[in-house]
């Protein structure tokens, strides 16, 4: 006999059996997808130039001498792995806010930091204090940006206002439409910046450009936040964060969220921090108690062992100095690949201007496709390339195919 408990107990198992109908397929992450499609491909000669990761000369990205050398040392003296707490590894923090901010900011009591989950956990931790310190706070984000970012940023439930950055085809910064709509910005908005090595375009701002957005950014109480995510690949450690630090002495708030996984190539232990510099300390340690709890509620702790790495790594003078001299010899391999490169075509010259590990080719989807398809050569449909990629063998066979598919009229 049913009953009326048996008939409301059969709906709801009924609902509960209904909960992924809401679900709709979605896409996999364009960029993602480009490691399985190489993956999959058999041809011995493929080339990937996909997701962003160095590749030496001969093509493979081998672990760091001083990161091998770090984790043999957290092998042997680490003596617990009990949780470290919210902040993750503080002294990991504190060697990140001197690269970050200059030397000696460790010490600036306006300036708090916390470890997160690579450079991803630090944009959405910071776009979570964003939200919750004012939800009517815009964040300024100019196009084109890594395909994530929107994502990332945008699902923290923060409003996004895109604008002009780089021209595909023309090859240039569209600096006046991007002055041009900063200016639209209301006081306390936020600006996203590429620090260095703009991913995608490779196209960073010139020192006179970087005085003239913290000049803006000054005069109309806009508040940058700025994603650094390779610094040192562009043109050294000190080199690349100046047009950042420009705009943040402008600036009596501002964000940055950083990231080690490039800079000490260790990409898949998802090391970053994000540091939040406050009007007074006061307000600065507001922000912490804020950021501790946002933290809390997403990943809880951020993982311990890249960052481990990382902090023993830059404490001891003999590691330090092999990475500063490995990381020297990346970004002058990824300069020297630039070089190659635009020697090829004239059309490819402004691939020498450019920083870090991508550059955008101005040859439209179909010709993507093609590469793909007929040469076995991968990079986003974009026509983001990772110029980083490229082994001694490969880039003289890139460079031909790319040169076969540029519109004639550059
Ligand atoms: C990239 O842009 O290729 C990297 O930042 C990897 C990623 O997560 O997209």
């Amino acid at each position: 006999m049913i009953t009326e408990g048996t008939a409301m107990a059969d709906m709801e198992q009924r609902e509960r059996a209904r909960l992924f109908e809401g679900l709709n397929p979605q896409p996999g992450d364009s960029l993602l997808a480009i490691i399985g499609m190489v993956r999959r491909d058999p041809r011995p000669d493929k080339i990937d130039l996909g997701v962003g990761v160095y590749r030496d000369a001969a093509g493979n990205t081998p672990i760091l001498r001083a990161v091998k050398k770090a984790e043999r040392i957290l092998n042997e003296t680490q003596e617990t792995k009990a949780y470290l707490g919210g902040e993750g590894d503080v002294r990991f923090v504190e060697l990140m806010k001197d690269m970050v901010f200059g030397a000696g900011a460790s010490s600036d009591p306006r300036i708090v930091g916390l470890q997160t989950p690579g450079g991803c956990g630090a944009l959405r931790l910071g776009a979570e204090l964003i939200r919750t310190a004012n939800p009517n706070a815009r964040i300024f984000v100019g196009q084109p940006t890594w395909p994530n970012h929107v994502p990332l940023i945008g699902s923290a439930g923060v409003g996004l206002v895109e604008h002009p950055y780089y021209d595909c085809e023309g090859r240039r910064v569209l600096f006046d439409e991007m002055m041009a709509a900063l200016e639209t910005a209301r006081a306390g908005d936020l600006v996203l910046l590429h620090g260095c090595c703009h991913n995608p375009a490779g196209a960073d701002l010139n020192a006179d450009q970087w005085q003239a957005v913290a000049d803006l950014v000054a005069r109309r109480g806009l508040i940058p936040f700025i994603d650094m995510a390779y610094q040192g690949l562009g043109h050294g450690l000190e080199e690349d964060a100046a047009g950042a630090r420009l705009v943040i002495a402008a600036a009596d708030q501002a964000l940055v969220a950083h990231s080690n996984d490039k800079n000490f190539g260790v990409y898949r232990d998802r090391v970053g921090s994000l540091h939040v510099k406050a009007a007074d300390e006061s307000q600065a340690q507001t922000v912490y108690s804020n950021l501790m709890v946002i933290a809390r509620t997403i990943w809880s702790m951020p993982p311990d062992h890249g960052a481990a790495v990382v902090r023993i790594i830059l404490d001891t003078p003999e590691l330090a100095a092999d990475w500063h001299a490995e990381l020297a010899e990346m970004c002058a391999r990824i300069r020297s690949l630039r070089a190659r490169i635009a020697g090829f075509d004239p059309r490819l010259a402004y691939i020498n201007e450019q920083n870090g590990m991508f550059s955008i080719l101005p040859i439209g989807g179909a010709a993507v496709a093609d590469l793909r398809e007929k040469e076995g050569i991968y990079m986003a449909n974009s026509g983001r390339f990772n110029v980083a990629g490229l082994s001694d063998d490969n880039v003289e066979r890139f460079a031909r195919a790319v040169v076969a598919r540029l519109p004639e009229n550059l």
